[in-house]
């Protein structure tokens, strides 16, 4: 049976377009999979905090080595790399922000992105070990950065995410943009707006 983990990062509560997307997916993904588990993980209520000088020393001692306060140090970190782990799926709900991730989504790659754990070095080459997971992300805007246009350069998520994720070892990924979703802060209707997107998010979850 399949395990999908579904992430969101928008702070927007139920105004949120990419919560709205991610929830699309999961609702689909649960009707072709049926039996598969689903794990949520809202990383605005999970207490992420900043990695500190004394993370970085934890995570690079070996795990029989650590002290308590390491382990202690590391246990939120561990949490989550297990989340990704057991997961076969991910499915990301991620707000552009100042043309990047929303901070907490930031701060959770920091806590995910784990020598040993998520990714390790091979004859000094990095080499990731979250190979043959597959992640969709869902991902909202208030401006439009298509390919060619003007602004497409300002646009840091989507190949920020395919960098992170690519080097943690997950390259079948795929995404869908609501691009100029600021529409919707100056009357644009809500429901024509989420429709086309609610459609192809649909296809996606689905498609095997
Ligand atoms: C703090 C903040 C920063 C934003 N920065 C950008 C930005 O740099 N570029 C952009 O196109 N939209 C920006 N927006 C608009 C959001 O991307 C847009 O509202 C989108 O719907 C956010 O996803 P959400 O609805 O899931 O929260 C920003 C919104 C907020 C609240």
């Amino acid at each position: 049976m399949s395990t999908l983990l579904h992430l969101d990062s928008s702070p927007m509560g139920a105004a949120s377009v990419s919560r709205h997307l991610s929830s699309t997916f999961v609702e689909h993904w649960k009707r072709a999979n049926p039996g598969g588990t689903v794990i949520t993980r809202d990383l605005t209520k999970s207490g992420l905090v900043s990695i500190t000088a004394e993370w970085v020393a934890a995570a690079y001692t070996p795990a029989e080595s650590r002290t308590p306060e390491q382990k202690a140090t590391l246990a939120l970190s561990d949490k989550l790399v297990a989340e990704l782990k057991t997961a076969d799926e991910y499915a990301v709900g991620v707000a552009m922000h100042n043309f990047g991730v929303p901070s907490v989504l930031k701060q959770w790659i920091d806590q995910i992105a784990r020598v040993g754990e998520t990714f390790a070095y091979v004859d000094g080459v990095p080499k990731g070990l979250l190979s043959g997971k597959k992640a969709t992300f869902l991902l909202a805007a208030g401006g439009t950065y298509g390919p060619g246009s003007a602004t497409e350069s300002f646009n840091f998520v989507e190949p920020y995410l395919k960098t992170i994720f690519g080097f943690l070892g997950v390259s079948n990924v795929a995404f869908h943009t609501a691009g100029g979703a600021a529409a919707l802060n100056y009357g644009a209707n809500r429901e024509e707006f989420l429709q086309p997107h609610d459609e192809a998010v649909a296809a996606l979850a689905a498609a095997k």
